[in-house]
């Protein structure tokens, strides 16, 4: 059931997504050669911490994981598409980063990601996968209007996607946000304009495509149930915003304001 959320939710939501946002920049300014991404999941937690939030992540246990997830953040290195738990190997020049990140503050959640390349001599490979995955994101942002299908936030973003040449993470997308991190409904990466729901004033959705470099869509899990791997060992890119649809049009939750 799609639960629409009034202004004065939507809101909150933003107030959420104003913290995910500052904290998420916080963590792109510091994503350096030697730090460890668990280095920056304490980070993040302190952070959470002093703005009165609470991890989304932490602890939480979807029916598909073994265990409950680890840390407050998710930061996928390299061939690790999504759900990386942070690890304590120090990050070098050159490593492609995504850092996923969600919290609740007064009950609304938020949840955001992107992708950055450590150090100062990028592979312009790595920038053109990370570009496709930011303008996929951007183009289904942009068909989030009233009055739209939910097929046309899919096609927006896999129409991007797929023009770029990448591979896209199989049987995965975006979801509704609200209280719950995850609610209905889901946000396919691809689909067909204008199939599914219509889209009205309230719908809060995050959109989140993930893009692989090598072209081809297969993954797989690693042992600890939680990271999600390009199945070809080439990387991959993750962006996210939680956006809302308004009658003045698509309205981004995760901004620093
Ligand atoms: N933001 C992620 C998503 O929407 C959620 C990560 S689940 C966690 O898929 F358990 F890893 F935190
Ligand atoms: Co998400």
């Amino acid at each position: 059931m799609i639960e629409l959320k009034t202004p004065g939710e939507i809101d909150a939501i933003a107030a959420a997504g104003s913290v995910v946002a500052t904290i998420l920049a916080t963590l792109r300014a510091k994503a350096a050669p030697g730090i460890t991404p668990l280095e920056l999941d304490a980070l993040a937690a302190d952070m959470i911490a002093d703005a009165g939030a609470e991890s989304s992540f932490l602890g939480y246990h979807p029916r598909f994981a073994p265990s409950p997830y680890p840390a407050v953040t998710c930061i996928s290195v390299n061939d690790a598409i999504v759900h990386g738990v942070p690890a304590a190997d120090p990050l070098v020049a050159g490593d492609l980063l995504s850092v996923d990140f969600a919290v609740h503050l007064d009950g609304w959640c938020a949840d955001s990601a992107f992708s950055v390349v450590v150090g100062d001599d990028p592979d312009p490979a790595d920038m053109a996968l990370i570009d496709a995955t930011e303008r996929s994101l951007a183009a289904g942002i942009r068909a989030a209007r009233a009055g739209a299908k939910l097929g046309d936030v899919s096609h927006a973003i896999g129409t991007v996607a797929r023009a770029s040449g990448f591979g896209m993470l199989e049987n995965h997308g975006g979801h509704g946000v609200g209280r719950s991190m995850h609610e209905d409904p889901h946000v396919a990466n691809e689909g067909r304009a204008g199939r599914g729901v219509k889209l009205r004033p309230g719908l809060v959705l995050a959109i989140e495509p993930m893009l692989i470099a090598g072209g081809t869509d297969a993954y797989r899990h690693d042992p600890d149930g939680w990271t999600l791997r390009t199945a070809d060992g080439t990387r991959a890119a993750h962006a996210e915003h939680t956006i809302a649809v308004t009658k003045d049009g698509p309205r981004i939750l995760t901004a620093t304001r």
